[in-house]
């Protein structure tokens, strides 16, 4: 069986083409960005529908495949930004009917964790998904994907990028982020805002752009951002990997690219003598592969979608989904 996947959930639009075993045949990705000023919902859908058509042209051709060999149709139903997903589903829903193929609603968070199973090789990890828009510790537990620990306001992504455009520098800023803190020297005191098992990252903005204004120096403020978020975010994975007391810990979300966050990850779950694992980056930021996945993983459980059970989840909560593939 070979899957067409389609993502657009927020910035990027992605066609993946995956086979039954898991390999990703076709990856192609196209991110709203440059100078683009953070993201506009309705700009960011006009961008997927005009790049949609030539986006899957392109994963038919990289895949070596013709239309009539594509057994499956997956999007990516929620949770995300309206206009966007429903251009998404609209691309879906054309190809799902003209080419007389079943279709499939995916849930995007559990597509990250679930091609970082198969592709990274873990098994039953704590996900540690850190994007532009979430912030969320992910295990499955009782027979269900669940939210241990989130952000209570914005995404970390969100806030490192919301920070650059302020400091002036392009978007996305979190790579431009990560290679000012490489020449961080002092670590300044911001907000260390970890409740229960949640995160907050407002506070932490607000606390550097002060310090800004009081003349610290931009690399401190990058290496102290960094330091403190991805602290942050370390404990509350701990916390979640004692709870439910498994050994994996998988990294997905665009931040994670980011190797001192990878660093810190690595470190703690070294000395709890658990197991770190990354997808390649492709698989890490958003893509349509992830969505083919899941998408098969669901069809060979017997799970069906009529048209009509297609309309989009904006705010599709990741415990919602029945991860009855799991088994
Ligand atoms: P969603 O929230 O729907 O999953 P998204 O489009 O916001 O999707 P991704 O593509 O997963 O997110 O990630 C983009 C985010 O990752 C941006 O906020 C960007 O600044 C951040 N990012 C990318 N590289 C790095 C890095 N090296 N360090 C920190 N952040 C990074
Ligand atoms: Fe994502």
């Amino acid at each position: 069986m070979i899957c067409l996947g389609i993502e657009g959930t927020a910035h990027t639009a992605g066609i993946g083409i995956v086979d039954d075993s898991g390999n990703v045949l076709a990856n192609v990705i196209k991110m709203v960005g440059g100078e683009s000023k953070g993201i506009h919902p309705r700009e960011a859908a006009n961008h997927h529908a005009k790049e949609m058509p030539s986006l899957i042209d392109k994963a038919i051709e990289e895949a070596g495949l013709r239309y009539d060999n594509i057994d499956l149709i997956a999007f990516s139903q929620g949770p995300g930004l309206g206009p966007c997903l429903r251009t998404a589903a609209t691309a879906a829903r054309a190809l799902s009917l003209s080419l007389d193929r079943p279709i499939i609603g995916v849930n995007h968070c559990v597509a990250h964790l679930e091609i970082g199973r198969k592709i990274a090789g873990c098994n039953d990890p704590v996900l540690l998904y850190a994007s532009g828009g979430n912030t969320q510790v992910i295990a499955f537990a009782g027979g269900k994907y669940r939210v241990f620990g989130e952000t209570l306001d914005i995404g970390i992504g969100n806030m490192l990028d919301k920070f650059g455009r302020e400091m002036g520098l392009e978007f996305p800023s979190g790579p431009k982020i990560e290679r000012l803190a490489k020449r961080g020297r002092e670590l300044l005191d911001l907000p260390y805002s970890v409740k229960g098992m949640d995160v907050a990252f407002s506070g932490i903005l607000t606390a550097t752009l002060q310090l800004r204004k009081k003349g610290a120096r931009l690399e401190d403020l990058c290496f102290s951002l960094q330091e403190t978020c991805f602290s942050m975010l370390v404990e509350v994975t701990e916390r979640a990997m004692a709870h439910v007391e498994k050994e994996e810990v998988l990294l997905g979300g665009g931040v994670v690219q980011n190797k001192r966050l990878q660093e810190m990850v690595r470190i703690m779950s070294e000395e709890r003598r658990a197991r770190m694992f990354v997808p390649p980056d492709r698989l890490c930021i958003d893509n349509g592969a992830m969505i083919a996945w899941t998408g098969i993983l669901m069809h060979q459980s017997g799970i069906r979608m009529s048209i009509d059970e297609t309309t989009v989840r904006q705010r599709f909560r990741t415990d919602e989904v029945e991860g009855v593939w799991r088994g």
